[in-house]
């Protein structure tokens, strides 16, 4: 019996909904990474504490927490409804490679933003715009805050690293190896 062309592109990449969840994560991310690090820098280092630094360190705040209440959402689904096959034109070893790259992403956007939150409440600084205050989740401490800060930064940093490589492969399948990888998460790519 033959499938139709549409369940056969069904089986061949993730859901509308697993993409949505994919795409506003990325899109997020890309907002977070570099109004985190200018707001660090306009804080900590040029010690501009007025209120642009102010905005961005609130807006830094509202979007983390969006970024792991979405991050949470997505690995419920993953769990409950799983992921399409790996494409079958796959090495066992990049099998092997993008498993461990997923997860490692999965891990570290649940992190990142946890250690983010962690500092807020040890500071604390858990005012958005002047409007309502986030639940602390630990008691105050000012000196562990510089601690929870610093191991922010370093997740950070590793998701960076981790969506570098992810990105590259991406578009290797694309452009070099000519598979159906990229296809999964943007079906209009499906060779
Ligand atoms: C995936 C989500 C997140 C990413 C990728 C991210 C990324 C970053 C980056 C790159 C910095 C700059 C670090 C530095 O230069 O020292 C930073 C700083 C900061 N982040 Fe996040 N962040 C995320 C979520 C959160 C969340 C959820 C919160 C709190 C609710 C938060 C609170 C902060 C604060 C307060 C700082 C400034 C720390 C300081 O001044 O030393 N972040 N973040
Ligand atoms: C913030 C940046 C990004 C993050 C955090 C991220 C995260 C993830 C995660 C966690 C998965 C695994 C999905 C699962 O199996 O449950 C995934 C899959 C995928 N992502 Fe991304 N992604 C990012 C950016 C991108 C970009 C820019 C592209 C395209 C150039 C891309 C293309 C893909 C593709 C094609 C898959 C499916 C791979 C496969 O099934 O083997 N991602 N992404």
């Amino acid at each position: 019996m033959s499938t139709a062309p549409e369940n056969r592109t069904a089986t061949r990449t993730y859901s509308r909904t697993a993409r949505a969840l994919h795409w506003a994560t990325v899109a997020l991310v890309a907002i977070q990474v570099p109004v985190g690090f200018t707001m660090a820098y306009r804080g900590n280092t040029l010690k501009v504490w007025d209120k642009l630094t102010g905005a961005l360190y609130n807006g830094h705040k509202v979007v983390g927490v969006t970024i792991l209440v979405l991050v949470l959402w997505r690995l419920a689904y993953r769990f409950t409804r799983g992921a399409p096959p790996d494409e079958p034109t796959l090495e066992p070893w990049q099998k092997l490679a993008s498993h461990a790259n997923h997860w490692g992403l999965y891990l570290l956007l649940v992190a990142t933003p946890v250690a983010g939150y962690v500092g807020i409440s040890l500071f604390p600084a858990l005012d958005i715009f002047g409007l309502f205050k986030l639940p602390g989740i630990v008691a105050p401490d000012k000196a562990a805050a510089g601690t929870a800060f610093a191991v922010h930064l370093a997740l950070a940093i590793a998701l960076v690293g981790l969506i570098g490589m992810h990105v590259a492969a991406a578009l290797f399948h694309y452009f070099v190896r000519k598979d159906n990888v990229l296809g999964r998460m943007l079906p209009r790519l499906l060779r």
